[in-house]
Protein backbone atom coordinates (compact mmCIF):
# COMPACT_ATOMS: atom_id res chain seq x y z
CA UNK A 1 0.00 0.00 0.00
CA UNK A 2 1.78 3.35 -1.15
CA UNK A 3 1.23 6.06 1.10
CA UNK A 4 2.76 9.04 -1.22
CA UNK A 5 5.84 9.10 1.36
CA UNK A 6 8.86 10.07 -1.04
CA UNK A 7 6.37 12.71 -2.93
CA UNK A 8 8.01 15.00 -5.22
CA UNK A 9 11.69 13.69 -4.02
CA UNK A 10 14.77 12.26 -6.20
CA UNK A 11 16.90 9.77 -5.81
CA UNK A 12 19.69 7.43 -7.33
CA UNK A 13 19.82 3.67 -6.95
CA UNK A 14 22.89 1.83 -7.10
CA UNK A 15 23.21 -1.96 -7.11
CA UNK A 16 20.22 -3.76 -9.10
CA UNK A 17 21.34 -6.41 -10.24
CA UNK A 18 18.49 -8.80 -10.81
CA UNK A 19 14.83 -9.13 -9.62
CA UNK A 20 16.74 -10.95 -6.36
CA UNK A 21 18.59 -7.92 -5.27
CA UNK A 22 17.77 -5.68 -2.63
CA UNK A 23 18.47 -2.24 -4.71
CA UNK A 24 15.58 -3.70 -6.95
CA UNK A 25 12.81 -3.74 -4.45
CA UNK A 26 13.96 -0.65 -3.01
CA UNK A 27 13.76 1.01 -6.37
CA UNK A 28 10.44 -0.19 -7.09
CA UNK A 29 9.16 0.82 -3.37
CA UNK A 30 10.56 4.53 -4.21
CA UNK A 31 9.03 4.89 -7.11
CA UNK A 32 5.56 3.36 -5.73
CA UNK A 33 5.59 5.66 -2.59
CA UNK A 34 6.08 9.04 -5.31
CA UNK A 35 9.91 9.17 -6.06
CA UNK A 36 11.37 9.83 -9.16
CA UNK A 37 14.78 8.12 -9.72
CA UNK A 38 17.72 6.77 -11.82
CA UNK A 39 19.13 3.71 -11.85
CA UNK A 40 22.99 2.91 -11.78
CA UNK A 41 25.40 -0.36 -11.83
CA UNK A 42 28.94 -1.36 -12.79
CA UNK A 43 29.42 -1.49 -17.20
CA UNK A 44 29.65 -5.41 -16.66
CA UNK A 45 26.90 -6.01 -14.68
CA UNK A 46 24.80 -3.47 -17.06
CA UNK A 47 25.74 -6.28 -19.66
CA UNK A 48 25.10 -9.49 -17.54
CA UNK A 49 21.90 -8.44 -15.78
CA UNK A 50 18.36 -7.28 -16.49
CA UNK A 51 18.48 -4.12 -15.35
CA UNK A 52 16.53 -2.94 -18.46
CA UNK A 53 13.60 -3.94 -17.36
CA UNK A 54 13.77 -2.62 -14.02
CA UNK A 55 13.96 0.93 -15.25
CA UNK A 56 11.48 -0.08 -17.74
CA UNK A 57 9.22 -0.62 -14.54
CA UNK A 58 10.20 2.57 -13.27
CA UNK A 59 9.95 4.40 -15.92
CA UNK A 60 13.38 5.73 -15.88
CA UNK A 61 17.07 5.70 -17.25
CA UNK A 62 20.17 3.58 -16.89
CA UNK A 63 23.81 5.29 -16.32
CA UNK A 64 26.24 2.86 -15.83
CA UNK A 65 28.88 3.51 -13.34
CA UNK A 66 32.00 1.83 -11.78
CA UNK A 67 31.44 2.23 -8.45
CA UNK A 68 35.80 2.81 -7.99
CA UNK A 69 36.07 5.46 -10.67
CA UNK A 70 35.45 9.40 -9.78
CA UNK A 71 34.85 10.00 -13.27
CA UNK A 72 31.92 7.41 -13.76
CA UNK A 73 30.78 8.89 -10.08
CA UNK A 74 30.81 12.26 -11.99
CA UNK A 75 29.37 12.06 -15.01
CA UNK A 76 26.57 9.67 -12.85
CA UNK A 77 25.36 12.43 -10.46
CA UNK A 78 25.46 15.31 -12.91
CA UNK A 79 23.39 13.07 -15.50
CA UNK A 80 20.69 12.36 -13.01
CA UNK A 81 20.40 15.81 -11.55
CA UNK A 82 19.63 16.49 -15.45
CA UNK A 83 17.35 13.87 -16.15
CA UNK A 84 15.35 14.35 -12.51
CA UNK A 85 15.16 17.98 -13.16
CA UNK A 86 17.07 19.27 -9.38
CA UNK A 87 18.92 18.07 -7.22
CA UNK A 88 19.19 14.82 -5.20
CA UNK A 89 16.90 14.30 -1.97
CA UNK A 90 18.39 10.28 -1.15
CA UNK A 91 20.92 7.73 -2.42
CA UNK A 92 21.43 4.19 -2.18
CA UNK A 93 24.53 2.69 -1.96
CA UNK A 94 24.10 -0.69 -2.03
CA UNK A 95 27.37 -2.93 -3.71
CA UNK A 96 29.57 -5.91 -2.63
CA UNK A 97 32.16 -8.15 -3.95
CA UNK A 98 34.57 -9.87 -2.12
CA UNK A 99 37.35 -11.25 -4.99
CA UNK A 100 39.03 -13.33 -1.93
CA UNK A 101 35.71 -14.71 -1.35
CA UNK A 102 34.86 -15.30 -4.77
CA UNK A 103 37.89 -17.52 -5.43
CA UNK A 104 37.44 -19.13 -2.11
CA UNK A 105 40.45 -17.92 -0.52
CA UNK A 106 41.16 -18.34 2.56
CA UNK A 107 41.35 -15.94 5.21
CA UNK A 108 44.63 -17.02 6.37
CA UNK A 109 46.23 -17.01 2.50
CA UNK A 110 44.69 -13.92 1.60
CA UNK A 111 45.58 -11.80 -1.86
CA UNK A 112 46.00 -8.56 -1.13
CA UNK A 113 45.84 -7.34 -4.44
CA UNK A 114 41.95 -8.75 -4.33
CA UNK A 115 41.84 -7.63 -0.79
CA UNK A 116 42.04 -4.08 -2.34
CA UNK A 117 39.54 -4.38 -5.26
CA UNK A 118 37.52 -5.56 -2.56
CA UNK A 119 37.56 -2.82 -0.37
CA UNK A 120 37.84 -0.27 -3.20
CA UNK A 121 34.06 -1.90 -4.88
CA UNK A 122 32.56 -2.50 -1.34
CA UNK A 123 33.79 0.62 0.71
CA UNK A 124 35.72 3.19 -0.57
CA UNK A 125 33.03 3.63 -3.06
CA UNK A 126 30.58 4.76 -0.56
CA UNK A 127 33.37 7.44 0.47
CA UNK A 128 33.51 8.39 -3.21
CA UNK A 129 30.13 8.70 -3.83
CA UNK A 130 29.71 10.67 -0.98
CA UNK A 131 32.86 12.76 -2.57
CA UNK A 132 31.22 13.49 -5.18
CA UNK A 133 27.89 14.19 -4.10
CA UNK A 134 29.70 16.85 -1.55
CA UNK A 135 31.90 19.01 -4.30
CA UNK A 136 28.99 18.99 -6.73
CA UNK A 137 27.01 19.95 -3.83
CA UNK A 138 24.07 17.46 -5.32
CA UNK A 139 22.14 16.77 -2.42
CA UNK A 140 19.13 18.96 -0.94
CA UNK A 141 19.40 20.08 2.85
CA UNK A 142 17.32 17.42 4.96
CA UNK A 143 18.49 14.64 2.30
CA UNK A 144 19.04 10.83 3.01
CA UNK A 145 22.24 8.50 2.15
CA UNK A 146 22.09 5.14 2.72
CA UNK A 147 24.50 2.28 2.38
CA UNK A 148 23.53 -1.56 3.40
CA UNK A 149 25.60 -3.48 5.71
CA UNK A 150 25.75 -6.79 7.64
CA UNK A 151 26.72 -7.37 11.35
CA UNK A 152 29.89 -9.33 10.12
CA UNK A 153 31.49 -6.02 10.65
CA UNK A 154 31.09 -6.59 14.20
CA UNK A 155 31.19 -9.81 15.18
CA UNK A 156 33.36 -12.54 13.66
CA UNK A 157 31.41 -14.88 10.79
CA UNK A 158 34.22 -16.66 9.38
CA UNK A 159 33.02 -17.83 5.90
CA UNK A 160 31.90 -13.61 5.12
CA UNK A 161 36.28 -13.43 4.87
CA UNK A 162 37.48 -9.60 4.38
CA UNK A 163 33.66 -8.49 3.59
CA UNK A 164 33.83 -8.41 7.56
CA UNK A 165 36.54 -5.75 7.38
CA UNK A 166 34.93 -3.94 3.88
CA UNK A 167 31.72 -3.79 6.15
CA UNK A 168 33.08 -2.18 9.17
CA UNK A 169 35.13 0.66 6.48
CA UNK A 170 31.48 1.24 5.09
CA UNK A 171 29.97 1.77 8.32
CA UNK A 172 33.03 4.10 9.67
CA UNK A 173 32.89 6.14 6.64
CA UNK A 174 28.69 7.10 7.37
CA UNK A 175 29.95 8.48 10.83
CA UNK A 176 32.82 10.28 9.43
CA UNK A 177 31.11 12.07 6.16
CA UNK A 178 27.68 11.79 8.17
CA UNK A 179 29.40 14.52 10.65
CA UNK A 180 30.36 16.59 7.89
CA UNK A 181 27.04 16.70 5.41
CA UNK A 182 24.94 17.10 9.25
CA UNK A 183 27.05 20.21 10.10
CA UNK A 184 27.17 21.76 6.08
CA UNK A 185 23.03 20.70 5.36
CA UNK A 186 21.70 18.56 7.72
CA UNK A 187 21.85 15.87 5.55
CA UNK A 188 21.68 12.29 7.27
CA UNK A 189 23.90 9.07 6.22
CA UNK A 190 23.41 6.10 8.08
CA UNK A 191 23.87 2.43 7.26
CA UNK A 192 20.91 -0.34 7.81
CA UNK A 193 22.77 -3.81 8.59
CA UNK A 194 20.52 -6.30 6.64
CA UNK A 195 19.24 -10.06 7.77
CA UNK A 196 21.24 -12.62 5.24
CA UNK A 197 19.34 -12.50 2.07
CA UNK A 198 19.01 -14.88 -0.90
CA UNK A 199 20.72 -12.57 -3.44
CA UNK A 200 23.26 -12.99 -6.09
CA UNK A 201 26.35 -11.27 -3.21
CA UNK A 202 24.85 -13.49 -0.62
CA UNK A 203 24.90 -17.07 -1.74
CA UNK A 204 28.41 -16.06 -2.84
CA UNK A 205 29.25 -16.77 0.86
CA UNK A 206 30.28 -20.45 1.41
CA UNK A 207 27.96 -22.16 3.39
CA UNK A 208 25.30 -19.44 3.14
CA UNK A 209 22.21 -21.68 3.17
CA UNK A 210 22.83 -23.65 6.11
CA UNK A 211 23.76 -20.02 8.05
CA UNK A 212 20.76 -18.38 6.31
CA UNK A 213 18.73 -21.56 8.62
CA UNK A 214 20.84 -20.73 11.65
CA UNK A 215 19.84 -16.97 11.33
CA UNK A 216 16.52 -17.58 10.73
CA UNK A 217 15.90 -19.52 13.81
CA UNK A 218 18.16 -16.86 15.76
CA UNK A 219 16.28 -14.08 14.85
CA UNK A 220 12.50 -13.76 17.26
CA UNK A 221 11.30 -12.20 14.07
CA UNK A 222 12.76 -14.34 11.36
CA UNK A 223 15.12 -13.32 8.75
CA UNK A 224 14.08 -9.80 7.13
CA UNK A 225 12.94 -10.69 4.22
CA UNK A 226 14.55 -7.41 0.97
CA UNK A 227 11.19 -6.18 0.62
CA UNK A 228 10.95 -5.28 4.16
CA UNK A 229 14.62 -4.07 3.76
CA UNK A 230 13.39 -1.69 0.81
CA UNK A 231 10.49 -0.29 3.46
CA UNK A 232 12.85 0.64 5.45
CA UNK A 233 14.75 2.48 3.00
CA UNK A 234 11.88 4.35 2.09
CA UNK A 235 11.45 5.01 5.75
CA UNK A 236 15.12 6.59 6.36
CA UNK A 237 14.65 8.27 3.18
CA UNK A 238 11.37 10.53 3.98
CA UNK A 239 10.63 12.99 6.26
CA UNK A 240 9.80 10.86 9.27
CA UNK A 241 13.09 10.08 10.23
CA UNK A 242 14.88 13.45 9.51
CA UNK A 243 16.98 13.66 13.07
CA UNK A 244 18.22 9.89 12.12
CA UNK A 245 21.97 10.13 11.42
CA UNK A 246 25.63 8.35 11.94
CA UNK A 247 23.55 5.11 12.64
CA UNK A 248 24.21 1.55 11.98
CA UNK A 249 20.68 0.59 12.31
CA UNK A 250 19.81 -2.89 12.49
CA UNK A 251 17.22 -4.88 10.28
CA UNK A 252 17.51 -7.95 11.18
CA UNK A 253 14.68 -9.33 13.13
CA UNK A 254 16.27 -9.15 16.41
CA UNK A 255 19.25 -11.17 15.45
CA UNK A 256 22.03 -8.93 16.81
CA UNK A 257 20.71 -8.96 20.20
CA UNK A 258 20.25 -12.51 20.74
CA UNK A 259 22.96 -15.01 22.59
CA UNK A 260 20.79 -18.14 22.20
CA UNK A 261 17.96 -19.84 21.08
CA UNK A 262 16.23 -23.30 21.68
CA UNK A 263 14.85 -23.41 18.19
CA UNK A 264 18.47 -23.46 17.46
CA UNK A 265 19.48 -25.86 20.22
CA UNK A 266 16.32 -28.14 19.58
CA UNK A 267 17.79 -28.25 15.60
N1 LIG B 1 22.47 -10.69 0.61
C1 LIG B 1 22.79 -10.62 1.88
O1 LIG B 1 22.76 -11.62 2.63
C2 LIG B 1 23.16 -9.28 2.47
C3 LIG B 1 23.09 -9.09 3.87
C4 LIG B 1 23.47 -7.86 4.40
C5 LIG B 1 23.92 -6.84 3.56
N2 LIG B 1 23.99 -7.06 2.20
C6 LIG B 1 24.50 -5.99 1.34
O2 LIG B 1 23.49 -5.53 0.49
C7 LIG B 1 24.09 -4.91 -0.65
C8 LIG B 1 23.42 -5.42 -1.92
O3 LIG B 1 23.70 -6.77 -2.14
P1 LIG B 1 22.62 -7.84 -2.61
O4 LIG B 1 22.54 -8.87 -1.55
O5 LIG B 1 21.37 -7.15 -3.06
O6 LIG B 1 23.36 -8.55 -3.84
P2 LIG B 1 23.50 -8.20 -5.40
O7 LIG B 1 24.55 -9.14 -5.90
O8 LIG B 1 22.19 -8.24 -6.06
O9 LIG B 1 24.06 -6.70 -5.40
C9 LIG B 1 25.42 -6.34 -5.36
C10 LIG B 1 25.62 -5.28 -6.42
O10 LIG B 1 26.93 -4.71 -6.40
C11 LIG B 1 27.18 -4.33 -7.75
N3 LIG B 1 28.60 -4.03 -7.99
C12 LIG B 1 29.68 -4.89 -7.88
N4 LIG B 1 30.80 -4.28 -8.26
C13 LIG B 1 30.46 -3.00 -8.61
C14 LIG B 1 31.19 -1.87 -9.07
N5 LIG B 1 32.52 -1.91 -9.27
N6 LIG B 1 30.52 -0.72 -9.34
C15 LIG B 1 29.18 -0.64 -9.15
N7 LIG B 1 28.43 -1.67 -8.70
C16 LIG B 1 29.07 -2.84 -8.44
C17 LIG B 1 26.74 -5.58 -8.51
O11 LIG B 1 26.65 -5.37 -9.90
C18 LIG B 1 25.40 -5.85 -7.85
O12 LIG B 1 24.37 -5.15 -8.49
C19 LIG B 1 25.58 -5.21 -0.55
O13 LIG B 1 26.24 -4.11 0.05
C20 LIG B 1 25.60 -6.39 0.38
O14 LIG B 1 26.85 -6.55 1.04
C21 LIG B 1 23.60 -8.24 1.65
Amino acid sequence: MANNLLAGKRGVIFGALDEKSIAWKVALKCVEEGAKITLTNAPVALRMGKINELAEACNTEVIAADATSMEDLENLFTKSQEILGGKLDFVLHSIGMSINVRKKKAYTDTNYDWMHKTFDISAMSFHRMMQVLWKQDAVNDWGSILGLTYIASQRTFPDYGEMAESKALLESFARSFGYHFGEAKKIRVNTISQSPTMTTAGSGVSGFDEFFGYADKMSPLGNAPAEACADYCVALFSDFTRYVTMQNLYHDGGFSNMGMSPKVIEG
